[in-house]
């Protein structure tokens, strides 16, 4: 995703509001029914308010079309909130206006306001400006975690965004993206997709986005029955759509041109009438008689589909295969969710009826993702952009890191000197972060003379443990006392004259990101492993063995430093295709331990020999996010030179 995420906000005493979607089902005397999209909203609060945040609360309700209505208040969601967030919180009775303005502004950090059911506004629904304006004014930040509303353009979704500095994705949101979003459009192999419902026209589009990453679709449900008509097979009295035969025709053609499966029904159960009282028998055949019509799927055709699902490594499923409503033909629905819930794919359903055949079967915990979202996951997997996702704001590129590697260099007045020059020569430089690594004696000197410059600074190595009995060594809490931001781990020199390993190396990382150091981890083969076209798979040792353990969130706060060993302080440096070739695998790896987003934004450097003549060139290439530089960055001229070129590339 590459829309900013609630966990990038820095949120501590700032007013957070949380777009969320409390259109909880009410009875007939106005009780809650189901709570699940108050408990799904809970991730995102607690995150806002358990690091200081004040959440701000937003959501419709019901039908309420721009009139005040009492049963549509959100009171009783706030009843239920409470006791699903375990703390008081403290509900409105409008969601504008100077006494919501006021109340807004008493709020402490970690407090919790519900708004007032935000359709009592007409300029909610027609995207009005003024009103957009007026909800921003609320809050610091907006995030937006109501994925089944983001298909409509409405104030509280996108109007707002227009207004705020920041627009972030909440985490139920997130999750809505990543399983509907990147889970489908990079599946693991084998996809099968099973489709149900009435009509073939609802899901025409489906067919057209999802038609090449697919390789089996499973069909049931009524469409199943235009299907199965188009071929010249007789479907009875069932629901077929006459003017949708030939697209259904034309969809089999393409499906089996892109060389994929679809698989019909074989054997139905039919009933004489469309009620909960019509006869109904097996037909174990593919053909229905007329008099008759299809209501669900036989258990020929459920062994069939059974055969497929176990061979899935990715599964989506949209539409019950039989008519849900009436319960003697839910069963080849009930059946499915059961299958799901055993296999060992990641399943993935697309809300509806689907998403209530899993709650009757009771196995929502063994179905990987859920969507919340009826049709918005539809447009999603249509492959339309949602205007309240499309809304949010986009999250920076990578920005180029350039980093000065003293090494065991200089003596205090050269070092102060070298700060001080460079500092003066690069003030302003804004297109690129700037850090100084030099040895741990000038650490001190470093905090003190850029307390107020945005270059950061860093250590050139660390010990894992936090203190104790190791004479000679420095810990991260030593580090992160003198201000330090960065800690170089596992540089070839520290590999080679002090026999560092890789187990080692991950301990080191895992204990800096454990003190809030950023690490740049070291990677690198040398001449004889690049002879030997041993490089790849030094690099790729060196990456899985240091990265073990290293979550998702943890990667993002490493850089990663390529350094062949051959071009450190020999002046060879790698030609710029050379070293883009090897980051362009560092990428791919990080992409497979993690996933293709996350290696999309972790920042590699390349070190060796870099110089202001050919910094240039390196950082043309795609995948060079900056440069570890040793020797130049010891001279305040050669360096300042190679940072303005990096700023103005
Ligand atoms: P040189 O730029 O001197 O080759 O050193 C590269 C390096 O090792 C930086 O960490």
């Amino acid at each position: 995703m590459n829309k900013l995420s609630v966990r990038d906000l820095d949120v501590k005493g700032k007013r957070i509001l949380i777009r969320t979607d409390f259109n909880v089902p009410l009875d007939k005397k106005g009780e809650i029914i189901d709570i699940i999209r108050i408990t799904s909203s809970i991730p995102t609060i607690k995150n806002v308010i358990d690091r200081g945040g004040r959440a701000i609360l937003i959501s419709h309700l019901g039908r309420a079309k721009g009139e005040v209505i009492e049963g549509l208040r959100m009171n009783k969601v706030a009843e239920k909130l409470e006791v699903a967030l375990g703390k008081k919180i403290k509900k409105l009775n409008d969601c504008i206006g100077t006494s919501v303005e006021m109340s807004v502004a008493g709020m402490k950090d970690g407090d919790v306001i519900l708004l007032e059911n935000v359709r009592f506004y007409n300029e909610e629904e027609d995207n009005d400006p003024e009103f957009a304006q007026k909800l921003a004014k609320l809050c610091d930040y907006y995030v937006n975690d109501a994925f089944s509303v983001s298909h409509r353009a409405h104030a509280s979704v996108v109007g707002v965004t227009k207004f705020v500095s920041k627009a972030a994705a909440g985490l139920l949101m997130e999750k809505e993206i990543k399983y509907l979003g990147q889970a489908v459009q990079n599946p693991k192999r084998p996809f099968l997709v099973i489709l149900g419902g009435s009509k073939v026209s609802d899901k025409i589009e489906i067919f057209k986005h999802l038609l090449h990453k697919v390789d089996t679709f499973l069909i049931g449900g009524g469409m199943a029955y235009t299907f199965l008509k188009s071929q010249g097979i007789l479907t009875g009295d069932s629901l077929v759509e006459k003017d949708k035969l030939d697209v259904a025709n034309e969809i089999l053609e393409n499906v089996k041109k892109n060389h994929s499966k679809i698989i019909l029904p074989v054997d139905h159960i039919i009933a004489d009438e469309f009620s909960k009282t019509a006869n109904s028998r097996v037909q174990d055949e593919k053909s229905i008689p007329d008099g008759w019509r299809g209501m669900d799927i036989g258990p020929k055709t459920i062994e069939l589909f059974k055969k497929e699902i176990e061979k899935a490594n990715t599964i989506l499923w949209n539409g019950p295969v039989g008519v849900y409503e009436l319960p003697q033909f839910k069963n080849g629905t009930i059946a499915l969710a059961k299958l799901l819930a055993e296999s060992k794919a990641t399943t993935i359903i697309g809300g509806g009826d689907s998403a209530a055949a899993i709650h009757d079967s009771n196995v929502e915990d063994k179905i990987t993702h859920i969507s919340t979202g009826g049709g918005a996951s539809l447009e999603f997997l249509e492959g339309k952009s949602l205007p309240g996702i499309e809304a949010l704001s986009d999250i920076e590129g990578r920005k180029i890191f350039i980093a000065g590697n003293w090494k065991m260099n200089t003596l205090q007045k050269d070092a102060r000197i070298l700060i001080n020059g460079i500092k003066e020569k690069t003030d302003g430089f804004k297109n690129i972060d700037i850090a100084f690594i030099p040895p741990y004696t000038h650490l001190f000197l470093m905090q003190d003379i850029l307390k107020d410059s945005n270059i950061k600074f860093g250590a050139q190595n660390m010990y894992f443990e936090e203190k104790g009995a190791y004479t000679g060594e420095i810990s991260p809490l030593m580090l992160k006392d003198l201000g330090c931001t960065y800690v170089i781990i596992g540089h070839s020199e520290r590999r080679k004259y002090f026999n560092e390993n890789d187990e080692l190396l991950n301990k080191k990382i895992k204990s800096a990101l454990k003190h809030g150091l950023f690490p740049i981890y070291c990677v690198g083969e040398t001449q004889e492993e690049r002879d030997k076209n041993l490089h790849q798979k030094v690099v790729e040792k060196q990456l899985i063995n240091g990265l073990t353990g290293i979550t998702s969130d943890e990667i993002k706060k490493i850089t990663i430093a390529y350094e062949p060993v051959w071009a450190i302080g020999t002046g060879k440096n790698a030609t710029p295709e050379q070293a883009e070739e090897m980051h362009k695998f560092i990428r791919n790896r990080i992409s497979v331990i993690y996933d293709e987003e996350i290696s999309s934004n972790v920042r590699i450097q390349y070190g060796g020999s870099v110089t202001s003549e050919n910094v240039a060139d390196i950082l043309k290439q795609e995948n060079i996010d900056g440069a570890l530089v040793g020797g130049a960055s010891l001279k305040i001229d050669t360096f300042s030179d190679l940072l303005k070129i990096a700023n103005n590339l």
